[in-house]
């Protein structure tokens, strides 16, 4: 297991297309597992591939508060997104210290590849529901930032890269 170093906004690989997964072997569950190990570490509920510069459509989610929940998603896929909207107000480990509202849809139903390579189905509302589509936004190339105003997103690109040289002193 290893930790592995999560790219920040606005660093431009953020904005790479995830390719799928062909077979599920053992090198796609050892990174599964070092971004587990880097998301429980950050801490954070979700990890896109994307975020550890790996451009693979691969995601890992927890959501509990024991950390005994993960669920790992492999080219997952919509197939139902309810119509009703709802707001959440949302983070992310390669936004470190920002948070805003996003709107989106309130439920959805997402088919994916687990560990051994057999699909899931998973019908998620509520938070997992805000974390699934947040991260299968990342394996598009999509930062939650982009859906805010053009202001907020100059600002806040503006303050992390502040914090990013800070980090080099
Ligand atoms: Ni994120």
């Amino acid at each position: 297991m290893a930790l592995l170093p999560i790219l920040h906004y606005p660093d431009e690989r953020l904005h790479t297309v995830a390719t799928p997964i062909a077979e599920v072997d053992d090198g796609v569950r050892q990174l599964a597992a070092d971004m587990a190990e880097t998301m429980y570490e950050a801490p954070g509920i979700g990890l896109a591939a994307t975020q550890v510069n790996a451009h693979r459509q691969l995601i890992v989610i927890d959501i509990s508060e024991a950390h005994d929940q993960l669920i790992t998603l492999i080219n997952p896929r919509i197939v139902v997104a309810s119509e009703e909207r709802a707001v959440y107000e949302e983070g992310c480990l390669s936004v470190p210290g920002i948070f805003d509202e996003v709107e989106r849809a309130a439920r959805v139903t997402v088919e994916a590849l687990d560990l051994q390579g057999r699909i899931q189905r998973i019908e998620a509302e509520g938070l997992l529901s805000v974390c699934i589509q947040h991260e299968m936004d990342h394996l598009k190339g999509i930062v939650f930032v982009e859906y805010l105003s053009r202001l907020k997103r100059s600002r806040i690109a503006a303050k992390l890269r502040k914090q990013q040289q800070q980090k080099v002193l």
